[in-house]
């Protein structure tokens, strides 16, 4: 037996270096035992003699390569040895990782996919605490992974909070920036993560003001969450509260699955880069029985962290406008046509970017699934993004603005500015006149909702 003893529970390097030096002297997977130095010792299984330093060499998938760097980081005290197995297996079965039946490959595939999903649960759900004060201030945060991710995570956290001293600790790993270098040092235990301060207070209140009931899904949250991650938010314990003092929990449940799989299946959406910077995909909100989706260009600032569409600025130009045009926002579906947020990091401040074609091309599925899933009678879109989005091809707002235009799954689309192009008008006069042609656009799409529920 061959007894290989890697430096700690993410050593890739050493898994790599030692399994290319079993599979070159031709040691079957069942003769290879495998652990983590800090792991109890094995006491039995003699000890085979020592291997041959490697000669010659063979070549694995690049895609092998990229499922065992993550695949690894599961806690699966069994991972090292099935990554080996599917090594030995590959170099006579080149093409056995498109096997997704192969017990070995669909193993090994859902430990990635799980890591993956704890590395998202992480980004999105880790809160900094502050210590200290002013100029000497440090956030700190407590979080306890399902799988060994703090290294994979940190560098989000490292982009996304780049001008501030950070600390995330868990128990098995803590992850530390000092706006220059990532370094870790070993786990902590929990009493070691400072418990309530004044940001957990200012951090309730705000989810307070962005709290929606309607989107609330206690169940699935928690499903998601692991019961300790749920345990370290500080809005958990606003949740009850206000989801009882709301009327709206009798919001229609016909086909809400269907959404609601989307949403979560968008959460862990790669389809372009964007989503590294991002704290969160921002997909769509609003009934599936809405009759009208309204399409805006790609989450700002406030949507990024609130993980909703339209609660900044725009929104609140957007609510306006709504209003006046006598539609309830809350009868409509709003999305955008790029669900992550793209910006330059500007000193404190996250500067928004237009999404280029590229970016919403791979959006472009999330939208044609919502479509499908909603099937509305008409599609607002807003500005030039949520245009190329709705028609499929870069298509200009003022020779198609205000008329309903079929398209060519039987659904309308009408074409309007975006809010945020009305708060940037510096000029009054204009701003007070786009906003009235603004209302007017949506008036048009009320109009178009009451002659087909007429018709229906
Ligand atoms: N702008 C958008 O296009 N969408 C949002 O959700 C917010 C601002």
């Amino acid at each position: 037996m061959h007894h290989i003893i890697l430096d700690n529970q993410t050593d890739f390097d050493g898994w790599r270096k030692a399994a290319r030096a079993l599979a070159l002297n031709d040691v079957k997977p069942s003769d290879v035992s495998w652990r983590v130095a800090d792991d109890a010792p094995e006491l039995f299984a003699p000890t085979a003699p020592p291997l041959e330093p490697p000669r010659g060499t063979f070549n694995v998938p690049a895609r092998f390569v990229e499922l065992a760097e993550v695949a690894i980081l599961h806690r699966n005290p069994e991972r090292f040895a099935l990554l080996y197995r599917l090594l030995w297996r590959l170099r006579t079965h080149h093409d056995l990782l498109e096997l997704a039946t192969d017990p070995d490959v669909a193993e090994i595939t859902a430990m990635a996919k799980a890591v993956r999903r704890d590395e998202h649960r992480m980004h999105v759900l880790v809160r900094f605490r502050e210590i200290g004060r002013e100029q000497k201030s440090h956030f700190v945060a407590w979080f306890e992974p399902e799988h060994h991710i703090v290294e994979l995570a940190a560098p989000f956290f490292a982009r996304r909070f780049a001008d501030m001293p950070w600390s995330i600790l868990t128990p098995d790993l803590c992850a530390h920036w000092d706006g220059h270098v990532i370094s870790f040092t070993p786990g902590v235990d929990r009493s070691e993560a400072p418990s309530a301060d004044r940001l957990e207070e200012t951090w309730r209140r705000y989810y307070a003001s962005i709290f929606n009931p309607a989107r609330l899904k206690a169940q699935t949250m928690q499903k998601e969450m692991s019961r300790n991650n749920w345990r370290n938010l500080p809005e958990a314990s606003s949740i009850k509260p206000l989801a009882s003092n709301d009327k709206a929990s009798d919001m229609p449940r016909k086909h809400a699955d269907d959404l609601e799989t989307l949403r979560e299946e968008a959460a862990d959406c790669r389809a372009c880069h964007l989503y590294k910077n991002a704290t969160q995909t921002v997909f769509g909100e609003g009934r599936q029985t809405a009759r009208i989706i309204l399409v805006g260009e790609q989450p700002g600032d406030k949507e990024d962290l609130a993980g909703k569409p339209f609660v900044g600025p725009a929104g609140q130009m957007l609510d306006r406008a709504l209003e006046e045009a006598g539609i309830d926002r809350r009868t409509v579906y709003v999305t955008n046509a790029v669900k992550h947020f793209k910006f330059v990091p500007r000193g404190k401040i996250r500067l928004h970017q237009k999404p280029n074609t590229p970016e919403i091309k791979a959006c472009r599925q999330w939208y044609e699934r919502e479509l499908a899933a909603i099937k509305p009678d008409l599609v607002v879109a807003m500005g030039a993004t949520a245009a190329q989005s709705v028609f499929g091809k870069i298509t200009p707002i003022n020779k198609n603005r205000g008329r309903a235009i079929d398209l060519d799954d039987g659904t309308r689309a009408l074409v309007t500015v975006h809010p945020s192009y009305l708060l940037r008008l510096p000029d009054a006069d204009a701003k007070a006149r786009e906003y009235r042609r603004f209302v007017h656009d949506l008036k048009i799409a009320a109009d178009v909702l009451r002659k087909s529920a007429h018709a229906a």
